[in-house]
């Protein structure tokens, strides 16, 4: 066994024992679902939760444009975060039927009279979709310049995210019989909340188990499988 191993085992101990317990737990399942898809999610978020993401990985992410540090501030404080959401946004519209739009556009919160007067419920829901308010113009700036490398990276790295969000959506849309009216779409807009927590979780349980490479074991990272094997 590698001198390299060892390290990365060490500090996955330190790391499964004490200081992330209570992200790992609040890895909850969601509740009201038939067991085999809450095995499934349970057992994708947990996976993405997880995963090993190196600072090349990360480099990648931001399509080389970054390098070491500045890949590594950027995905850990804003990408992850922000560009899973925005993939659960997309199931979200997929779901429902909705064309895809670029979800990062800065706007109001919408008037009850502009709700009202919504001409279609695509439309509406547009309207409704969640977004954060404090999206500044810097922010969607990086959107504009990262988004697509970090999407391809996280659908290539780390699948679990858009397929727990899909297989959520597809769950719950089961149980509106095919009803996409604006009640449907109030219903969906509240199961994305839940979900964007659960994956939300994982996402910074994630970026916590980072810290396994920023303690010097850069070129041999600990694998999946030596996680698994731990
Ligand atoms: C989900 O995972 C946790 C451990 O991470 C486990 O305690 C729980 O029983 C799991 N639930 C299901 C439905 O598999
Ligand atoms: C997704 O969840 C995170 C964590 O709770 C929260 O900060 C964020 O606002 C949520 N996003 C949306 C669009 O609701």
């Amino acid at each position: 066994m590698s001198t390299k191993l060892l390290i990365c085992l060490f500090i996955s101990a330190l790391l499964n024992a004490g200081a992330f317990a209570s992200p790992i737990s609040t890895t909850a399942t969601p509740e009201g679902f038939d067991s085999e898809t809450a095995i499934f999610i349970n057992e994708t978020l947990t996976k993405i939760s997880n995963t090993c993401v190196t600072t090349r990985d990360r480099e990648e992410m931001t399509g080389n444009i970054l390098k070491n540090r500045m890949a590594w501030l950027l995905t850990d404080t804003f990408l992850f975060r922000e560009v899973s959401e925005i993939i659960g946004k997309s199931e979200l519209r997929s779901a429902l039927g909705f064309s895809p739009t670029v979800p990062w556009t800065r706007r109001e919160e919408p008037s009850d009279e502009e709700l009202e007067a919504a001409p279609t419920i695509e439309a509406y829901y547009n309207l409704r979709e969640p977004f954060r308010f404090f999206l500044t113009l810097e922010h969607t700036f990086l959107l504009d310049t990262y988004f697509n490398t970090a999407a391809a990276f996280l659908d290539k790295r780390v699948p679990g995210i858009r397929l727990v969000y899909r297989k959520y959506f597809e769950e719950k849309l089961g149980s509106l019989h095919g009803k996409i009216n604006r009640a449907g779409v109030d219903f969906m807009i509240k199961q994305f909340t839940v979900i964007n927590q659960s994956v939300y979780l994982a996402i910074v349980h994630l970026n916590h188990l980072a810290a396994c490479y920023k303690l010097g074991i850069e070129e041999n990272p600990c694998t999946d499988r030596d996680r698994d094997n731990f």
